[in-house]
């Protein structure tokens, strides 16, 4: 159960198609008198926002991708999840630190030790315990389907424009973060239609404890 506000966290390859879903979950949350914060990552606060645009476009050493992204989300830790939280919002944020062990540390390669450990230093709280998300919604999709969702639909981003071996290596890598934490993930098979993904999403957020059955 989680101590204060609640952490809900949208994961899942570029072309999951998870931003529909988190639309109509924040929907849901404010249906049942929850107020939203509406989040993202890399971004979030102005200075996240600045650093998600050079994580996006500009070329850099996969040290440098890792640290920037944990910059940014230290940023928005302090400066808008943490305060959320305490004010008992509901925080949905799409992407958290799943990401970066999925992109940086299996799609890169970058030393998953080294990402562990800066997860430790920029999750912390004040009071000692490791910030993660009360729920993590996985949109599983099979990298060739992705990639055929993507092509075409807008000028591709540094990670969009990545080959379909990236996406594979960063699907395995989501993989293994919900072997590592099953109870915290919710995996959603992303490649139904549109309405059995949402009932699927809103059947797992429906197990929690802390959902509220609002009378129809
Ligand atoms: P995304 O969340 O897909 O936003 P949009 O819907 O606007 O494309 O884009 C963020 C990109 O950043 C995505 O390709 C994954 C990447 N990313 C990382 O590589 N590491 C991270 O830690 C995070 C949060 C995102």
């Amino acid at each position: 159960m989680p101590t204060d506000g609640l952490f809900i966290s949208f994961e899942g390859i570029d072309g999951a198609g998870k931003s529909t879903h988190i639309d109509a979950l924040a929907a849901a949350l404010r249906a049942q008198g929850r107020t939203v914060t509406l989040t993202r990552e890399p971004g979030g606060t102005p200075l996240a926002e600045k650093l998600r645009a050079l994580l996006l476009h500009d070329a850099m050493d996969p040290l440098c991708e890792a640290l920037l992204m944990f910059a940014a989300r230290r940023d928005h830790l302090q400066q808008v999840i943490e305060p959320a939280l305490a004010r008992g919002d509901a925080v949905l944020c799409d992407r958290f630190t799943d990401a970066t062990f999925a992109y940086q540390g299996h799609g890169r390669g970058f030393d998953l030790a080294t990402l562990t450990t800066l997860e430790r230093w920029v999750q912390t709280t004040p009071q000692g315990r490791l910030r993660q998300p009360d729920l993590t919604v996985w949109f599983d999709l099979a990298p060739e389907v992705a990639a055929r969702r993507l092509a075409g639909a807008r000028v591709p981003d540094k990670f969009e424009s990545q080959p379909v071996e990236f996406f594979r290596r960063v699907a395995a890598g989501y993989a293994q973060r919900l072997a590592d934490d099953p109870v915290r993930f919710a995996r959603i098979a992303a490649d139904q239609p549109l309405d059995a993904v949402r009932a699927d999403v809103m059947a797992a957020c429906g197990r929690q404890a802390w959902w509220r059955e609002v009378a129809a």
